[in-house]
């Protein structure tokens, strides 16, 4: 969408302290994944807790294109995939889908095995740094499949049925780990991993993988042996819930001095960042009992502590907390240090937030921590907050996901408005935030105000 477009831009007037209830649902680093891994099964999958996000439609859209039937089930958040008659898309129906999304690529393992070969779109996604899909191909090709580059995309082939090996990933990549698992559960023979990535979603997606006929286990030291089979049936399935947006609306209340309870929010996967939370100085409270599981974040008063942060794989604090957790931290009394250590480039969003009266400096060294990959490459990947900063409203144009809900918690806390274009990048994570953030008291209005 344009970003200049009235209806992809909002009005935001600061302020006010967000309180009330939110629910989040199924991860967005999850369920598009699951939904490409329903394209292995031969019957039907059920995925629960799917999320009305724009990732899910694109993924939605290409399924399609390759002849899957995906239906919502009883439940609106329900979807059922059904892939009796998968058959080779158009070019030009994928070629549709570029730009939009990184999830085309995971279709590679799928559809090599199901019709031997895949066409990938030129990749979209969030503009936070190179994103290359180097490690993807090279496992591809030790699979014994066969990488074309083609101006319009990539075609992949894979003469002869594929065969598992043994990948060292270079770096524990979340997409190149995935891309492992849904090609070597039918490959032939054994396939073992290691430098796997293993964040919560992973962990859910090999769950997935599993229910439906696959054998792959977990060893230490990131290690994962996947023992491929001829056959996988459909599953049924409940996604695990979003703990990135979790902590949106965390990072949303602890920086406007707000409440918010997240319902579906579950402890487990958020022990990092709770940890965190709980040092710079909010207060956070879990209910666990089963089926109505929440966790109540709040602030209640007092100077905000400054400290320094690292982003890091899993089980480090993830890179998609790190730029909600900037806005908060622009309110901590002190220097906080923040080492990006996963994207080279996830910092430059700290430009606008200096523009609404932060003080926060990029340095290319890396600070606060151990050396990372990106230390002798040039990149500004570290940062120094100074706080806290009185902010006030600003225009803003959104660059990618994250980067866009924390610049909607910025507005929130500051004085007087924001304009901030480009909204419709949050959508393709964050289901009716819209609608949530009238539910908390947020005072803002579509377009342009008059
Ligand atoms: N990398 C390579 N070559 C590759 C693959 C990755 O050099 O072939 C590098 C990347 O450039 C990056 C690092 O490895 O520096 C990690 O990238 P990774 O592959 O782990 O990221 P991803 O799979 O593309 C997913 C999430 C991201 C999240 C990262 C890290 C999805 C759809 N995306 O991306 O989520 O930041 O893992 O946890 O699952 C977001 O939700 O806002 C988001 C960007």
């Amino acid at each position: 969408m344009d970003p200049s477009t009235a209806s992809d831009v909002l009005t935001v007037h600061g302020g006010t302290a967000l309180s009330g209830e939110v629910r989040v649902r199924g991860a967005k680093n999850l369920v598009p994944k699951a939904m490409v891994a329903a394209l292995l099964g031969h019957g039907t999958s059920v995925l629960h807790n799917v999320p009305d996000i724009s990732d899910v439609r694109i993924v939605t859209g290409l399924l399609e294109a390759h002849g899957v039937s995906v239906t919502r089930g009883a439940d609106p958040d329900t979807l059922v995939l059904d892939p009796a008659s998968v058959e080779r898309a158009s070019d030009a129906a994928v070629e549709a889908h570029a730009g939009t999304s990184r999830i085309p690529v995971l279709f590679c393992g799928p559809l090599l095995h199901r019709l031997g070969r895949a066409f990938i779109p030129d990749l979209g996604g969030c503009k936070i740094g190179d994103r290359p899909i180097d490690f993807h191909l090279d496992a591809l090709r030790a699979f014994g499949a066969v990488v074309e580059k083609r101006p319009e995309g990539l075609l992949i082939s894979a003469p002869e049925r594929l065969r598992g090996t043994h990948i060292r990933l270079p770096y524990p990549s979340v997409g190149a780990t995935e891309q492992v698992l849904l090609t070597a559960v039918l490959a032939e023979g054994v396939t073992e991993l290691s430098n796997a990535a293993t964040e919560p979603e992973i962990v859910d997606l090999i769950a997935v993988l599993q229910k439906m006929g696959a054998i792959i286990s977990v060893h230490n030291d990131r290690v994962v042996r996947i023992i491929g089979v001829d056959r996988l049936d459909g599953f049924t399935h409940r996604s695990l819930p979003d703990r990135l947006e979790t902590a949106s609306w965390a990072c949303a209340a602890l920086a406007t001095g707000g409440d918010i309870r997240v319902v579906g929010a579950q402890q487990g996967e958020m022990m990092t960042f709770l940890n965190v939370f709980r040092r710079i100085g909010g207060d956070f409270e879990v209910d666990d009992t089963p089926g109505q599981e929440s966790i109540r974040f709040w602030h209640s008063g007092g100077q905000m502590r400054a400290l320094a942060l690292e982003t890091d794989v899993h089980p480090g604090l993830s890179t998609d907390w790190q730029q909600p957790l900037v806005v908060a931290l622009t309110q901590a009394n002190g220097l906080s240090i923040v080492h990006e250590t996963v994207y080279e480039q996830r910092l430059g969003f700290t430009e606008a937030l200096n523009r609404m009266g932060a003080q926060i400096q990029l340095y290319r060294e890396c600070l606060g921590g151990s050396a990372c990959r990106f230390g002798q490459r040039n990149f500004q990947h570290s940062a120094v907050i100074s706080g806290p900063t009185k902010l006030h409203g600003a225009e803003l144009t959104i660059p990618d996901l994250r980067a866009g809900f924390s610049y909607l918690i910025a507005a929130l806390a500051a004085q007087g408005t924001s304009t901030v274009h480009g909204i419709s990048l949050i959508h393709r994570g964050y289901e009716d935030f819209e609608a949530k953030l009238s539910a908390l008291g947020a005072d803002f209005e579509m377009g342009v105000a008059g």
